[in-house]
């Protein structure tokens, strides 16, 4: 018995590791669940009474040592594969992807900060709207022809609400409110029922904008869009304003910004004109304040809008509108913010 345990002692202290499968085996050999030792433990009792108890410490002491060999053993083994796998810990850890600002919140932000510069702040209203503010109220009454240039998406339950299609909606909503003066710009995502294409979506986002003073007139209108234009545009910008009909303007004008790409030379981003729509406007017509219970002989004032989409593609170049929704991870990533 004595020396069955100290061949035993031998053996685990000489054990060496030849792979995986050899440690296992020591494993299943003096640690497993019919390990050696269980047997050493069974032929106890033909061991003299006397001796009984120090063979059994012994075999202890064997447990212990195949247990600490078998740790550390496994502790080496798993350093050496580790080792094995080429992983080289002087290297520079893998950064983290930053994402980046959605092209149009950034000319979003651009358009919001450059009228902010003159006064104008920000004002919100809901995108399913009521008839009354996206249309009736503004001078679009039921069966006016002018409704049909907005295709509409009407709430099936009750058409007297829709999604908006512009955020003339909102200006509706702050003129209603009457702290006057006003002069406010309204962000925002509008719906129109068209099918999609690079040049359509049914829906996009706006920013239009409202002012509302005693003897404001066409002049400080042009003047604050050829800010406008100059701010986002660059100092060269020029812009024109051709004649146009919109239901909640009069006299209504739509305006163009000359080319920056060309230099009004004509390319084929302004096709060839020299010149890029960019924004509707017009003298606030006397029935929408009076609808507003703003009274026009006493008030006037100036709206515009436009499109965000539209802006974006002009200062990026980009051509085809669905890009900005498709959440094209290789398109977003080119537009690094600045902030
Ligand atoms: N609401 C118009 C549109 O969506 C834009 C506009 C706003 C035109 C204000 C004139 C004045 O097309």
């Amino acid at each position: 018995m004595e020396d069955k345990i100290k061949e035993l002692s031998q053996q685990i202290e000489e054990f060496k590791i030849e792979g995986k499968e050899t440690l296992e085996k020591f494993r299943i050999q003096f640690l497993g669940s019919k390990n050696v030792l269980k047997d050493l433990f069974a032929e106890i009792r033909n061991v003299a009474a006397d001796k009984r108890k120090e063979v059994g410490q012994s075999i202890n002491s064997l447990k212990t040592q195949a247990q600490n060999k078998f740790d550390s053993l496994s502790d080496s083994s798993e350093e050496a594969e580790e080792q094995k796998s080429d992983i080289d810990l002087t290297l520079p850890g893998e950064g983290f992807k930053l994402g980046s600002r959605h092209p149009l919140s950034l000319v979003n932000e651009e358009i919001i900060e450059i009228f902010s510069k003159i006064g104008f702040n920000v004002s919100e209203g809901p995108e399913v709207e009521d008839d009354w503010h996206n249309f009736t109220g503004l001078n679009l009454p039921d069966e006016h022809p002018a409704r049909d240039m907005q295709d509409t998406f009407f709430i099936e339950k009750d058409p007297d609400w829709l999604l908006r299609t512009h955020t003339s909606s909102v200006q509706m909503r702050v003129m209603e409110a009457k702290e006057l003066p006003i002069r406010t710009i309204t962000p925002g995502r509008v719906y129109r029922n068209e099918a999609i294409s690079a040049r359509a979506h049914c829906f996009f986002h706006q920013v239009e904008g409202i002012y509302i003073d005693k003897k404001v007139s066409f002049a400080d209108l042009k003047q604050t869009i050829e800010y406008f234009a100059k701010e986002m545009f660059g100092e060269h910008a020029k812009i024109r304003l051709r004649p146009s009909y919109f239901p909640f303007t009069e006299p209504s004008a739509e305006v163009d910004v000359s080319c920056s790409l060309c230099n009004t030379k004509g390319c084929n981003v302004c096709k060839y004109t020299g010149w890029l729509e960019i924004l509707g406007c017009g003298m606030i017509d006397p029935n929408v304040l009076k609808n507003a219970g703003i009274d026009p002989n006493e008030y006037s004032g100036f709206a515009f809008g436009m499109g965000i989409e539209r802006m974006a593609m002009l200062k990026y170049e980009v051509k085809d509108l669905r890009m900005w929704s498709e959440n094209d991870i290789r398109f977003l990533d080119q537009f690094k913010a600045t902030w």
